[in-house]
């Protein structure tokens, strides 16, 4: 593939997810070539395909890439696509694990890989188990693949991109898993005792902050051979900016509209998260209203008309309003950094628009 042999054009950041699918793509069709006697490994390819081409932002190589632009005026080498596509792969791990942890029946508008697999060995008495166990080896395969992608076929990163690399994704996934327990203590029918803003911001910060924000934009920047004041400016950045992205999608989760996010807007209420929003609003709540988001967080068998009476309750009590302000804050603040960061000036022109587009965000 020519950007992979020969990345000699400057960046354009709105050209990374074409790029990043067809590296995604001609991975998996290396992956089915080298196992010519597993036919069955079609399956899990396919479905990973399937996936990618349902959508998706590709937020976390888009923000690699610009990680290295904002160390770098060189146009980004073979490793940093590398990199690039590998934090795609770990997503897609990421994502399909936790729609079987969170229950969820849709992702990028289509059923989630355990509700796929489930139907694809329908005949069988127990597919809806095969289904979620199927998924988690496809779960496996793609947390896996993200790190053989690194340094599979041509070229490879050398031995200095590699090293330089590992130290930051292997935080990454730790973060990321344990941000994702946390989440897990974080959600069931709602406890006695609500978590304050920075209790429940701290979940963020590892469940989603670090994996989608800071960490893709220091690999970037590191591979660029970045300094400590660049990697502190991007977390400055980063860290409000990921929290500000987490918090929009807790509103999506309860506001949005399916048709864009490709998600169900049931599933934080059943899973009971204990969201930002969800905290707020109960801690306002006459007992009355109280009494109904209780009774309906946790519940997995919740109607359509709970759900909506417990949306109204959220905006009723102000929680709604609450979020979008924190979510402004946040967005201010990372845009603040930008002012006076140490990045080189395309970086920080495109660090803006992803500000505002994450903020705004209606997908
Ligand atoms: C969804 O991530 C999971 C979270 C961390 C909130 P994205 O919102 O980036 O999902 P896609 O890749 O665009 O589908
Ligand atoms: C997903 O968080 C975080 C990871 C995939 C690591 P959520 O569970 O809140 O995100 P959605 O709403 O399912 O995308
Ligand atoms: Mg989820
Ligand atoms: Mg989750």
């Amino acid at each position: 593939m020519t950007v992979l042999a020969t990345p000699c054009a400057p960046l354009e950041p709105e050209t990374v997810p074409a790029t990043i699918e067809t590296m995604l793509y001609e991975f998996l069709d290396g992956q089915v070539r080298a196992a010519a006697d597993l036919p069955e490994l079609a399956l899990f390819t396919d479905l990973l395909r399937t996936m990618i081409a349902a959508g998706g932002k590709r937020i976390r190589p888009v923000l690699c890439l610009v990680g290295w632009q904002a160390a770098s005026d060189l146009a980004p080498p073979p490793a940093v696509w590398r990199v690039a596509a590998s934090l795609e792969l770990f997503h897609l791990f990421a994502l399909i694990h936790d729609d079987i942890m969170d229950a969820s029946p849709t992702r990028r508008g289509k059923p989630t890989a355990h509700h796929r697999l489930a139907t694809h060995h329908a005949g069988r008495p127990d597919a809806d188990t095969l289904g979620t166990n199927a998924a988690i080896l496809l779960g496996d395969l793609a947390l896996g693949w993200s790190y053989e992608l690194l340094h599979t076929s041509h070229p490879s990163p050398t031995t200095e991109h590699a090293s330089r690399a590992w130290p930051l994704l292997n935080a990454l996934r730790t973060e990321t898993l344990v941000g994702q327990y946390l989440d897990l203590l974080a959600s069931g029918p709602t406890p006695t005792t609500l978590p304050t803003v920075s209790a429940a911001c701290r979940v963020i910060r590892y469940k989603t902050t670090k994996y989608t924000c800071e960490r893709p934009l220091h690999l970037g920047a590191h591979l660029a051979g970045a300094g400590p004041d660049v990697l502190a400016a991007l977390s400055a950045y980063a860290l409000p900016l990921g929290e500000a992205f987490q918090l929009r999608d807790d509103l999506l989760g309860v506001y949005g509209a399916p048709e864009r996010t490709g998600k169900s807007v049931m599933d934080d209420f059943r899973e009971g998260k204990q969201t930002v929003l969800a905290a707020t609003a109960l801690a306002r709540a006459t007992p009355a209203q109280a009494h109904t988001l209780h009774a309906g967080l946790g519940n997995p068998y919740l109607t359509c008309a709970e759900a909506a009476r417990m949306r109204q309750i959220i905006t009723d009590t102000g929680a709604q309003a609450t979020v979008e302000n924190l979510i402004t804050e946040r967005y201010e603040q990372a845009l603040a950094v930008l002012d006076h960061a140490p990045l080189r000036p395309p970086a920080v022109a495109f660090l803006r628009t992803m500000a505002a587009a994450v903020a705004t965000r209606t997908s």
